[in-house]
């Protein structure tokens, strides 16, 4: 499984394949498995749906990696429209951003004014903003940069971040984070890192997350748990059980489209739950990435093909 996972992970980066399945009707129609649908407006829908059933959103507008300063400024317009339609419809929804999309690979100058722009906003609208991770080449730079916007007086508390289970380095990450008051969205990691500096095994890695966790639900800020692992989720309520920790004090996250039974038997049992809600026409390296979490998928993946 691990060579199934890494060819996915290698697959999600081939400029050519995505070019030809974002292009392609059959690409399209498989994506919304995961992807909410190719306009904003789709998404807007879905995230009232899971509102009205009691779930809150995060709103991605996909579009990692971007290739010029121009695509890196219109991706953080998208975002600005997001965010005014949030407020305008009232929807229990914030949005989740990669620096790759705001131009961090070009130029992390821009990038970073661009996501403070939209913590600005955010802020503004009583709203907030998540910087995904991505893979650890981008770790450090990402961290600096939420940190630095975090700290400035119009963006604090609208910003936060997410942290890998999978990197040795990420309790220290989080001991930094947490003493500066930063919230936190904890997930596994969905980059294949070398062994140097990740756990190379999966027993490894979930061991990490419950600890990790552990440390996040004992802190005062508000986090987010991100999984779709019973087990986790058994270990982080018995946890906070033991410990006496109001469910109202942490969030369940999970990706659109996966486990739904699971997410609505949490929502049920008192727990806030929000769901990550992509959306847009670059769909293709988050669908590669969900493939390589479970290559199961693909089996799903084959299925429908023949349907066409
Ligand atoms: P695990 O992979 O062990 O899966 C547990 C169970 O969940 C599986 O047995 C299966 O039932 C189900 N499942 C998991 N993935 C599935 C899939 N793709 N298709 C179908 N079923 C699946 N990563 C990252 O590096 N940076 C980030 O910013 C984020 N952001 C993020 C936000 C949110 C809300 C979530 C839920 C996840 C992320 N991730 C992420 C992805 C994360 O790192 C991880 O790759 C996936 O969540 C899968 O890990 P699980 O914790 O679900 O466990």
């Amino acid at each position: 499984m691990p060579i199934l996972r890494s060819a996915f992970i290698a697959l999600s980066k081939n400029r050519t394949l995505r070019h030809f399945a974002e292009k392609s009707r059959a690409g399209s129609r498989l994506s919304s498995r995961f992807v909410a649908g190719m306009e904003m407006d789709d998404a807007l829908r879905v995230a009232e749906t899971l509102n009205k059933q009691g779930i809150a959103v995060s709103l991605d507008a996909l579009g990692e990696s971007v290739t010029s300063e121009e695509e890196a400024r219109q991706a953080a317009q998208m975002y600005h429209r997001v965010l005014d339609a949030i407020a305008e419809r009232k929807l229990s929804a914030n949005i989740s951003v990669k620096l790759t999309q705001m131009g961090l690979e070009q130029s992390p100058e821009l990038a970073e004014f661009l996501a403070g722009s939209l913590a600005g906003h955010a802020h503004a609208t009583g709203n907030f903003v998540r910087i995904d991770m991505e893979d650890s080449s981008l770790t450090q730079k990402t961290l600096d940069i939420v940190r630095r916007l975090h700290a400035h007086p119009d963006i604090n508390g609208s910003i936060g971040t997410v942290i890998q289970a999978s990197l040795y380095r990420s309790r220290a990450d989080i001991e930094q984070l947490l003493a500066e008051g930063i919230k936190v969205r904890l997930c596994k990691g969905a980059y294949m890192e070398p062994a140097k500096i990740a756990f190379p095994n999966k027993v490894q890695v979930d061991e990490n997350y419950i600890r990790l966790s552990c440390l996040l639900l004992e802190s005062s800020v508000y986090h987010g748990l991100a999984t779709h692992d019973e087990t986790m989720i058994a270990a982080i309520r018995t946890f906070a059980d033991q410990h006496q920790i109001d469910p109202s004090r942490f969030e369940f996250q999970m990706l659109f489209g996966i486990r739904r039974d699971l997410q609505r038997k949490l929502v049920q049992q008192g727990y806030n739950v929000r769901i990550y809600v992509p959306f847009g026409q670059a769909w293709y390296p988050y669908f590669m990435r969900r493939l390589a979490e479970r290559p199961a998928n693909v089996v799903f993946l084959v299925k429908n093909l023949f349907r066409f």
